[in-house]
């Protein structure tokens, strides 16, 4: 990723409000209290505790992982073969792709509608037609924002043979709750992270949730110890706080709504529907349209790399409203209203 000097930072889908002064600290002074010379515990016995208490599920029904990235390529490595089909959408996170096809996984995609949103029917389409050993749904997905509800998550579980990977990144800003499928549907499994919503990037902690049977393989796939002391620290403490993290997702779904609906009344540009902490724009012309922000001190993600359908489209991550703000102004000045 690309980091040219900015002052507001708006291209990885962080969060752009710190963690309270208070709460850091009390991670630092318990981080000091621990022993540093032995390795930390592995599996993280608290950490895995503290998410299975929040979420109330069962210890085995949840494996931790160094961010949500590592556990991409544990499930990867545990269930690809070379050949083997892995089903996604197009476009998706390209990190999902990069792990599979490491594995030896042979990528088929299916597409999203014509504003980036998931049709159940194609994706059910897709895995009946690959007979994949893994499906992979980020939802919200990554970069464009739509999501899929429980309904078409169910079937596409019962559609499957195989693996269904939920990848729910950003699902705090979605209100959608998929944790009651996971009783009824033992190929599911659905992976989270502490890097949105929770507000800790720097710390890597993401978690996968399903049958223990699947998630026993799955930790085949990663290296023992992968969760440092500071991580597992973090995770703990953060997951004791309930109020914390309601109120940044009220924030930034709030954020969200407003600068899509402004921006929705640009001239030439359109904003697809978001669920997730971003709005995916399409503009006139995006490669000078994120030179010109960046002239301005505002990063966001150019995709033009991604190519197909993305070409003319720019990811902002929802800031604070300064932020925001700022956003809107730079291309209301560039692009105008359009006329009523
Ligand atoms: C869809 C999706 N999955 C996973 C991740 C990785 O998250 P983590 O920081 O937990 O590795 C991202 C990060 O941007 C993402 O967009």
């Amino acid at each position: 990723v690309a980091n040219p000097p900015h002052t507001i930072k708006l291209n990885q889908n962080e969060s752009s409000v710190e963690l309270p002064a208070d709460l850091k600290r009390k991670i630092v002074r318990e981080l000091e209290r621990r022993p540093w010379a032995r390795y930390p515990d592995y599996p993280p016995v608290r950490l895995t505790a503290a998410i299975a208490r929040r979420l109330r599920i069962a210890r085995k029904r949840v494996l931790v992982g160094h961010g949500s990235n590592e556990l991409l390529y544990a499930l990867a490595q545990a269930t690809l073969e070379r050949g083997t089909a892995v089903v996604l959408p197009s476009p998706s996170y390209a990190v999902a792709r990069l792990a599979a096809t490491l594995a030896g996984g042979r990528i088929a995609t299916f597409p999203l509608d014509r504003k980036f949103q998931y049709d159940p029917e194609t994706v059910v389409k897709a895995v009946r037609r690959h007979e994949p050993r893994l499906v992979f749904l980020p939802s919200p997905n990554n970069p464009t924002g739509g999501s899929l509800h429980a309904g078409p998550v169910a079937a596409v579980a019962e559609a499957s043979r195989s693996l269904v990977v939920v990848d729910e990144a950003y699902h705090e800003f979605s209100r959608i709750d998929l944790l009651p499928l996971l009783r009824r549907h033992t190929n599911l499994v659905l992976l989270r992270t502490l890097s949105k919503a929770c507000r800790l990037a720097a710390f890597r902690i993401g978690y996968l949730l399903g049958d223990p049977a699947v998630l026993h393989r799955v930790e085949r796939g990663k290296p023992p110890h992968s969760i440092d002391l500071p991580s597992q620290i973090a995770g703990e403490i953060l997951f004791g706080e309930e109020t914390l993290l309601r109120d940044e997702i009220e924030r930034v779904i709030d954020g969200r709504d407003r600068l899509a609906e402004a921006l929705g009344l640009l001239s030439g540009v359109t904003v697809f529907p978001s669920d997730a902490n971003f709005l995916l724009l399409r503009v006139p012309n995006a490669e000078s349209t994120y030179l010109y922000l960046l002239r301005r001190g505002i990063l966001v993600r150019r995709l033009a790399g991604a190519g197909g359908r993305l070409k003319n489209c720019l990811r902002v991550t929802i800031g604070t409203s300064f932020e925001n703000r700022a956003v809107l102004q730079a291309l209301t000045e560039r692009f105008g209203r359009r006329p009523a």
